[in-house]
């Protein structure tokens, strides 16, 4: 058993989308969440600066206690999942690809048409193709980055004609011509926007990994010895710029909770 904080990370708001399933889930559990909001967005960046852009967090969540770091996002996940667990063996990190990859190997098989979108960087690194092809060679697999999904959804332009026609710029063609059935939302950011792809595009059935995500965190604890008996404190939310829509974006993701919530503001940058 554990009372310490569990470490997320995102580089803005789309790590939320699997806090909240965790704290219906495990209750107990205290977090400690740090979204990058100051050098969003990760995904067309280079691997290079991605790397050291979790390296810095990493660091920063180590110093604030936590017990486990769960990288709430597909395009650091994909970059340096393997170099944080190097640099920092003293505490489990998981990432957010693995857990993505058994959900659909459990809900799909060779008749389905699976679409993967995601950020360039993510899409780009093949990493669920690997991962799924590793368990199931016979999927059929076809990917899209939408790199301008993650910017609108940090502006807030959610429910928007705006959203609607970005999704149909990358998506119309690439289901219709992939004849998709099944779209996976490789990108934290993107469970925001489900609602908007769902009315767009009724018949698609879309796996949104965050459960299978929060299922994994909960196995590693108890795997660990990990899990929290009570939850001592607030859950904490940095932003390396805490910007009134970061605060409005999390208030409205966690209206419905009855947690408490403290917003802090801190500057990776200043030494
Ligand atoms: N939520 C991140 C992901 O899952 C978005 C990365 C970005 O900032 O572009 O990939």
């Amino acid at each position: 058993m554990n009372n310490r904080p569990i470490g997320f990370f995102d580089s803005g708001l789309g790590g939320l989308t699997c806090i909240a399933p965790l704290m219906r889930a495990l209750p107990n559990e205290r977090i400690i969440y740090f979204g990058d909001t100051a050098r969003t967005p990760y995904g067309s960046k280079s691997p290079e600066t991605i790397k050291n852009f979790a390296r810095e967090i990493a660091a920063f969540l180590i110093q604030q206690d936590v017990k486990m770091i769960v990288i709430a996002c597909n395009t650091v996940t994909a970059t340096c999942l393997r170099d944080l667990q190097q640099r920092f063996p003293q505490i489990p990190i998981m990432g957010v690809i693995q857990p993505a990859a058994n959900k659909i190997c459990a809900i799909c098989d060779e008749t389905n048409s699976i679409g993967i979108i995601g950020t360039k960087v993510t899409i780009k690194s093949k990493s669920y193709e690997a991962l799924i092809h590793q368990k199931n060679p016979q999927l059929s697999l076809h990917s899209a980055a939408c790199p301008a999904f993650v910017p609108l959804i940090e502006e807030g332009i959610i429910e928007n004609e705006i959203m609607d026609l970005t999704i149909r710029h990358y998506m119309d063609h690439f289901i219709r011509y992939y004849k998709i059935d099944t779209l996976v939302l490789g990108c934290t950011h993107y469970p925001l926007i489900e609602n908007n792809i769902r009315r767009i595009y009724p018949q698609l059935r879309i796996v949104n990994p965050s459960e299978e995500v929060v299922y994994r965190i909960q196995q590693v604890l108890e795997k660990e010895n990990l899990l929290a008996q009570e939850r001592i404190g607030d859950h904490t939310f940095y932003a390396s710029d805490l910007s009134e829509n970061f605060v409005n974006m999390i208030n409205r993701i966690f209206e419905l909770t009855e947690f408490r919530i403290a917003f802090k503001n801190f500057d990776l940058t200043a030494k």
